[in-house]
């Protein structure tokens, strides 16, 4: 119960609620009335039920104001709960009394409407089922990473969205005036996170990063959720270990607990709950190899873009390992392959059936020679990371780390087309408003 009585509308489904009165509130999906009788769908987050009110039983007045209330129009109503075969969820909610809370204007959004038409107007898109079922799923996803990092002893850390350095190279910073000197929007929370790896020796964070990329493609958002981990004395075989239990564990969390939203948005629940690990695992070069199998122009030293990505993972079924990857096309952080020079001890994890990375990870440098030396290969200004530089000055250890893309994860979870649909307002190159 709540204020006034008001009781959730699921509360009209349950077994026992036949033939009550009850008292809803929530937001009209549509009405229509015929012959002296009105229908109203209503909504709230817990369902949506079928009201239904005769004009002689709620009086003329009352019954014409509700019959102006607006789709999205606010409404509370009181009335009997009663078998109706024709009505969703084969109940109704004979309506004693309606009375209008704000009726509303004529509500903007309707179906066939521009993609930007529909962006512009996103405060008011998210009110749709798929968003909400959508935002469900990703809060799942949130909670069931929660556990199961907390299940694995890994620490929730706050590292910092304002810094004074970019940290993966400036081009794709976002650059802010703080004060009148330079500042960035976080790119990645990983050199903090190694900070703290030292004192807790595994953490993590759910933070935002911020890429100002132009990039316009269904996977690329300005602004994303980053799940970032760092373990110490963790090696490769170790970080792959761990990221697959993760993503398995996430997967079937999902399957379990949200199966409706699942297969309203697109993805039957099965196909989460029967991932299982190991997931396959091929070396970069392997990858290069394939790929130019199948006509692709690549070779060793070429990165591996949307395309490839897609060409490697279309017929899986689980995600896909791809590491090693050349030194050039990778971070000045990653540990080199203490058996192949040219290469890094880094892993992507590609979702599958094309959709693509979803995780970068590796093992880190230790030695501060060799980040240097790293640092000045890039280009980079080696003063500005003095501070990363003194982690591997007292008690360096062994130990990986890797961030995963909470929307690119959606973006595969839920069978979208365009990474957009997986944040309520999606940050792009071309919009950072409403
Ligand atoms: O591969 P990335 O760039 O790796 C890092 O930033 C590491 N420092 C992370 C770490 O080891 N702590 O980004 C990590 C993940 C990618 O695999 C991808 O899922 C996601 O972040 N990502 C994006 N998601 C949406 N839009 C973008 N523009 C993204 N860029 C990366
Ligand atoms: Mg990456």
């Amino acid at each position: 119960m709540t204020d006034g009585g008001f009781v959730p509308i699921s509360s009209a489904f349950a077994p026992e609620a036949g033939g009550r009165v009850l008292r809803l509130r929530g937001w009209v999906l549509r009405t229509r009335s015929s012959g002296g009788i009105l229908f109203v769908l209503l909504r709230d987050r817990t369902g949506i039920v079928q009201v239904t009110g005769r004009r002689d039983v709620l009086g003329a007045e009352a019954f014409e104001a509700a019959e102006h209330v607006q789709i999205e129009g606010s409404i509370e109503v009181e009335g009997t709960v009663a078998e109706d075969r024709r009505a969703p969820g084969g109940r109704e909610l004979r309506a004693t009394r309606i009375g209008v809370i704000h009726g509303g204007e004529p509500f903007p959004i309707f179906t066939d409407q521009t993609e930007e038409f529909r962006l512009d107007k996103r405060h008011l898109v998210v009110r749709s089922q798929e968003h909400v079922a959508t935002f469900r799923v990703k809060a799942e996803l949130l909670r069931a990473f929660r556990e199961f990092l907390d299940g694995e002893d890994v620490l929730e850390m706050t590292p910092p969205i304002l810094s004074g350095n970019a940290a993966e190279g400036g081009a794709e910073a976002f650059q802010i005036d703080y004060f009148g000197r330079p500042g960035y929007l976080s790119q990645t929370a990983q050199l903090y996170l190694e900070a703290l790896l030292f004192p807790n020796e595994r953490v993590y964070g759910l933070t935002p990063s911020f890429r100002a990329e132009k990039s316009r493609t269904p996977r690329h958002l300005t602004e994303f959720l980053n799940l970032e981990i760092e373990l110490a004395w963790c090696d490769l075989a170790g970080l792959l270990d761990f990221e697959e239990r993760m993503v398995v564990s996430v997967a079937h969390a999902l399957a379990e607990r949200r199966p409706a939203e699942l297969r309203a948005l697109g993805r039957p629940p099965e196909e989460l709950s029967t991932i299982a690990a190991p997931f396959p695992r091929i070396k970069y070069g392997e990858a290069i190899e394939r790929l130019a199998a199948q006509g692709f122009p690549v070779s060793w030293g070429s990165d591996l873009g949307t395309s490839e990505e897609r060409a490697l993972t279309i017929e899986e079924r689980v995600p896909l390992f791809v590491t090693h990857f050349p030194k050039e096309l990778k971070a000045f952080y990653m540990l080199r392959s203490p058996d192949d020079p040219r290469t890094v001890e880094a892993a992507d994890l590609l979702a599958p059936e094309g959709y693509g990375e979803m995780i970068g990870g590796s093992c880190r440098e230790t030695d501060v020679n060799r980040l240097v030396e790293r640092l000045r290969e890039t280009q980079a200004n080696v003063a500005e990371y003095e501070w990363y530089l003194d982690l591997r000055r007292h008690g360096s250890v062994p130990h990986a780390g890797f961030g995963l893309g909470i929307e690119r994860m959606l973006r595969w979870v839920l069978r979208r087309d365009h990474i957009r649909e997986t944040t309520p307002f999606p940050r792009t190159p071309s919009r950072h408003t409403p």
